[in-house]
C-alpha cells in the first residue's frame, strides 16, 4: 500500500488539491485572516512544499470565510512587536517579505489570486505578487492605513505603483477610500471581477487553461517577463534572446521543435487558431 503524502499547512494555511490545483486558504477566518507572524511562517513552508509537490501545478491564493485578508495583524505586528527584541522583530518582518513578494514573484509554478472578501492594506501585497488574478465584483478593497495613523508599509506602496497609475495609487494612499471588485479590475489590480457565484468555477476554468500549457514553458515565459520588464530595451533584447535558448535547452518536452514540426512539416497546426499538440 502506498502511503499518502502528507498536505502541507493545516494550522493558519489551509491547503485542498483538486485535479493539479492547490486551492491555498489564509486560514484565520475569526481574524478576517490578519495575516500573523505565525501565518507568514506557515505559508513560507507550504509554499516550500507545494513548489516540489505534484499535486500542485498551479496554485490558488484565497482567504477562508469572508474575506480575502484584512491585511497585516494589527495586534501582532504593530503591538506585540512592540515587546519583542530587535532581533524578533526583524525576524518577523523578513519571514513576512519572504511570502508576500520575494517568494511569490519568482515562484516556480503559476499563481493565481482569488479575493474573495475584503481585502486591506498588506493583503495587497500577495495579491499584487500573484501572476494572475480574480475577484468577487463585490470584494471590498482599502488602503486603509492613512485613516489610522500608520503609511502603507511592507512593501504595500511599491507593491501597487508596479500596477496602478500614480494618480490613483495616490488616490487610494492619501484619502483611504475603499473601493469595490470592479473598480480593481478598471485600476489594473485584478485581470477580472467576476460575480460571486461565479468566482470559483471561474477561477478554476483559468487555472485548468494554464494546466494545459508546457510547464517549463509557462515557467520560463513568466520570469522572462518580470525580470526583463526591471531592464532597459538593449539588455532585454539580449537577456531574452538568451532566455530563449535556454527555454529551447531545459524544455524536456521539447514543445518548440513539437511546434515547428506540426506548423511547418506536418500542417497540422497553426499557432494563429490554437495551440500544438503536446502530445506529438
Ligand atoms: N489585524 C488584527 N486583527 C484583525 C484585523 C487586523 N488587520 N482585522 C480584523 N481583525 C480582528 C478583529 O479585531 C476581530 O477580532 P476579535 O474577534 O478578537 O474582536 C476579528 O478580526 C473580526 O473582525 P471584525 O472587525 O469584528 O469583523 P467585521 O466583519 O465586522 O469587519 C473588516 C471586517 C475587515 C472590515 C474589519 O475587521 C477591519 O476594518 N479590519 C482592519 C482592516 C485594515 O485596516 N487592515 C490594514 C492592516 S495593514
Amino acid at each position: 500500500m502506498t502511503e499518502e503524502k502528507p498536505v502541507p499547512g493545516g494550522n493558519t494555511v489551509l491547503v485542498k488539491f483538486e485535479d493539479g490545483i492547490a486551492w491555498v486558504h489564509l486560514n484565520r477566518p475569526e481574524k478576517r485572516n490578519a495575516m500573523s507572524v505565525e501565518l507568514a511562517r506557515e505559508m513560507n513552508s507550504v509554499l516550500d512544499a507545494l513548489e516540489i509537490d505534484d499535486r500542485c501545478g498551479v496554485i490558488v491564493l484565497t482567504g477562508s470565510g469572508e474575506a480575502f485578508s484584512a491585511g497585516m495583524d494589527l495586534q501582532g505586528f504593530f503591538r506585540s512587536t512592540d515587546a519583542i527584541t530587535d532581533v524578533e522583530r526583524h525576524r518577523a518582518y523578513r519571514e513576512t517579505r519572504a511570502w508576500q513578494w520575494r517568494t511569490l514573484m519568482h515562484y516556480a509554478k503559476p499563481t493565481i489570486a482569488m479575493v474573495n472578501g475584503w481585502c486591506f492594506g498588506g493583503a495587497f501585497t500577495p495579491l499584487i505578487c500573484c501572476d494572475l488574478a480574480i475577484t468577487d465584483e463585490d470584494a471590498v478593497f482599502g488602503l486603509s492605513e492613512i485613516n489610522w495613523g500608520i503609511i502603507p508599509g511592507g512593501v504595500v506602496s511599491k507593491a501597487i505603483s508596479t500596477l496602478m497609475g500614480d494618480r490613483q495609487a495616490l488616490y487610494y494612499v492619501m484619502t483611504g477610500e475603499k473601493f469595490d471588485g470592479r473598480h480593481a479590475r478598471e485600476l489594473g489590480l485584478v485581470n477580472e471581477a467576476v460575480p460571486t457565484a461565479q468566482l470559483k468555477e471561474r477561477t478554476r476554468e483559468l487555472a485548468n487553461i494554464l494546466l494545459e500549457k508546457n510547464p517549463t514553458v509557462l515557467r520560463q515565459a513568466r520570469m522572462a517577463y518580470k525580470y526583463a520588464r526591471e531592464m532597459d530595451w538593449e539588455l532585454a533584447a539580449e537577456y531574452l534572446t538568451a532566455k530563449g535558448d535556454q527555454t529551447t535547452f531545459v524544455d524536456v518536452e521539447k514543445g518548440r521543435d513539437q511546434g515547428l514540426k506540426q506548423f511547418l512539416d506536418e500542417k497540422t497546426f497553426k499557432p494563429g487558431l490554437g495551440n500544438y499538440d503536446r502530445d506529438g
